[in-house]
């Protein structure tokens, strides 16, 4: 009888270097690290959130169609009649889903550096080649950098996260629309933070103008993460190709069910994001007064900000202490050396938060 697996002979090497997705538990902390909005479902709709609950049939498999939810999403998001739409297990499955459908020895993913960390590794563990073009030091696009590595790799596909993670602001649109121009694959522009967007339009009307333009949303960070629901729109011949990669009946029941409650009450969600966009700007102010600190202007509900005196590690495991946890995204020798990510939480966690970031600075 064997005593070992055969997973060393049978697992692909690019999988074996890889690392599982490593989300630390946040137990009894003041959760700011994954940008999450931070207001649970109001208590005067949860009772009528429940009952729309009550009539599904969890023994059978959800609607492949999502026909309820569908129709609701194309008004809430002002998706364009034209372009098809396809829905995910959150985004990061339709990520996924777009990577291995282009997957090939030869082919190249492209986006700039940094940005929003699924891409790469993504589209390490579908075999494909990946090029991260590094954004100016103000975080905007280099665009003669972008221009060049989009003559030299040709890459079938470029994601551009704007507003961007984890820099927090978004891509000048003319930049977005040259490389959309230039671009001879796809280009996925990834609309996760839209909502946060005070000013500018986003890329959704211009689906009509761009064939190999696709938009990514998702209802994760508008208060339903725990839902997991992305959206990609586009053309119907790409939609029609991705979708043959989509697994049969991902969108699960409940998850139809409470998005289309959620749309149906959208403006109890609104309120929260305007209120996420209010506390952000007073907690930008703060960190920008504060001695020590750089801090990035931000179009999310996130702020990145830099830390003097190479102590970014430090402050982060001294926030932990105190049970706040952000995110430590500092790599020495990168962009975001001695860069931290902060999550805009409730007033109280915001004033927390700040409160001991003073004190160890
Ligand atoms: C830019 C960007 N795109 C996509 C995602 C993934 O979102 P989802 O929760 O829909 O998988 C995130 C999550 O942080 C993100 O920052």
């Amino acid at each position: 009888m064997k005593n070992t697996t055969s997973a060393g002979r049978w697992v692909r090497d690019v999988i074996k270097q890889q690392s599982s997705y490593h989300v630390p538990p946040a137990g009894d902390f003041i959760k700011l690290d994954a940008m999450e909005n931070p207001w649970p479902m109001p208590p005067e709709i949860n009772q009528a959130w429940r009952e729309s609950l009550n009539d599904l049939q969890l023994n059978r498999y959800p609607d492949p169609q999502a026909a309820d939810l569908v129709p609701r999403l194309r008004t809430v998001m002002a998706i364009p009649d034209q372009a098809g739409i396809m829905l995910g297990n959150g985004s990061d499955e339709l990520i996924q889903v777009i990577l291995m459908a282009l997957a090939g020895d030869q082919v190249t993913v492209l986006s700039p550096s940094p940005s929003f960390v699924m891409y790469e590794v993504l589209a390490g563990a579908c075999g494909l080649n990946y090029a991260g073009i590094p954004l100016q030091q103000d975080f905007t696009l280099d665009m003669p950098a972008m221009r060049s590595a989009i003559e030299s790799h040709q890459p079938a596909v470029i994601f551009l996260a704007s507003p961007n993670n984890p820099t927090g602001s978004a891509f000048q649109r003319s930049d977005i629309e040259e490389i959309l121009e230039l671009a001879p694959g796809l280009v996925v522009v990834d609309e996760a933070y839209q909502p946060f967007v005070k000013q500018g339009k986003d890329f959704m009307s211009r689906l009509v103008d761009y064939p190999d333009l696709i938009v990514m949303r998702t209802l994760s960070k508008v208060g339903l993460a725990g839902i997991r629901l992305g959206l990609i729109a586009g053309h119907p011949d790409w939609m029609k190709e991705l979708d043959k990669l989509r697994l049969p009946y991902n969108i699960n029941s409940l998850t139809q069910a409470t998005a289309c409650f959620a749309i149906d009450h959208w403006s109890v969600f609104r309120a929260q994001i305007e209120n996420i966009c209010t506390e952000r700007d007073r907690v930008y102010s703060a960190l920008s007064s504060m001695q020590g600190i750089q801090a990035f202007p931000s179009d999310t509900n996130f702020i990145l900000f830099r830390v003097s005196g190479n102590r970014a590690e430090n402050i982060h495991a001294q926030l932990l202490k105190e049970k706040i946890l952000i995110k430590c995204l500092h790599r020495p020798g990168t962009a975001l050396e001695n860069c931290l990510r902060v999550t805009i939480g409730r007033p109280h966690e915001n004033d927390a938060f700040l409160s001991s970031l003073t004190s160890l600075l």
